[in-house]
């Protein structure tokens, strides 16, 4: 009699993890990086040299802009790609936490900027892209200007917190569990091909 070939699992067939795709890994790092930028520029705006202050802002305004594009390109993709599921041994807590909290950084990374953009026009400032300038021609608000500036500074915080949060759960995950989480985010690691089940979508 004829021996039958087992069937694998995915998990069993593939020895490894389900890693996100290389776009989603460009995206992170890039915007993570942009993230830092944009955030520590922001925090420095007290401190420019006197006559500096509305280059440093123009320069915070564009980096914030470049995010805001950037999240808004990430999430669509998102949409439209599979996350991979979680590895096997991952906690429950995790298994229920880690999207509403990516979400949230979504939700926040889009609308911080869109306060700042309001804070920046209503300021009478304008965009200079290098090349060309954008003046939307709005009168300098403070009843505009100050409580989006405050919400603006506020949301930004929440975000940190948020990502500090995320940095440390991923180190966390890394080190301590070693359930091999930041691995599926690493750049230039190995890719097994393990297709995501249902349980890891968005
Ligand atoms: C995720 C993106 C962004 C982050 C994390 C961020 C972060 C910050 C932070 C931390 C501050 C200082 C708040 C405080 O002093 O309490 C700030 C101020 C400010 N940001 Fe942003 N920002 C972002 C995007 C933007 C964008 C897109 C614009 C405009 C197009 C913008 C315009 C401003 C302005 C006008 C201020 C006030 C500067 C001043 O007049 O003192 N920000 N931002
Ligand atoms: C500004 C900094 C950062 C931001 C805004 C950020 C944001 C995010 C978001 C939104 C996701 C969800 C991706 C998705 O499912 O669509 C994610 C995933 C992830 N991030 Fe970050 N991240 C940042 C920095 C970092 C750093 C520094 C690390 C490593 C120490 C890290 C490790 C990871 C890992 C491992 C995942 C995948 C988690 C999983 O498998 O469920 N991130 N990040």
């Amino acid at each position: 009699m004829r021996e039958r070939t087992p069937t694998l699992t995915a998990s069993e067939a593939v020895p490894g993890i389900a890693r996100y795709d290389n776009g989603a890994i460009v995206f992170h790092w890039t915007m993570a990086v942009l993230i830092v930028a944009v955030g520590v520029l922001g925090l420095l705006h007290d401190s420019w040299p006197k006559g500096t202050s509305a280059f440093w802002i123009n320069i915070h305004a564009l980096v914030g802009l470049t995010v805001w594009v950037l999240v808004i390109a990430r999430f669509s993709w998102r949409l439209s790609h599979q996350v991979p599921a979680l590895p096997p041994g991952s906690g429950e807590f995790s298994r229920r936490f880690s999207r509403p909290v990516h979400l949230l950084m979504y939700l926040l990374i889009f609308i911080t900027p869109v306060l700042g953009i309001i804070t920046f026009i209503w300021h009478g400032r304008v965009f200079d892209f290098g090349l060309f300038r954008v003046d939307f021609g709005v009168p300098r608000n403070r009843a505009v200007f100050h409580p989006t500036e405050d919400i603006h500074g506020y949301l930004a915080y929440a975000l940190f917190t948020l990502i500090g949060i995320h940095v440390l759960a991923a180190l966390w995950h890394q080190f301590y569990r070693r359930d091999r989480i930041l691995e599926r985010m690493w750049p230039g690691g190995r890719r097994p091909r393990v297709t995501p089940n249902k349980a890891g979508q968005a």
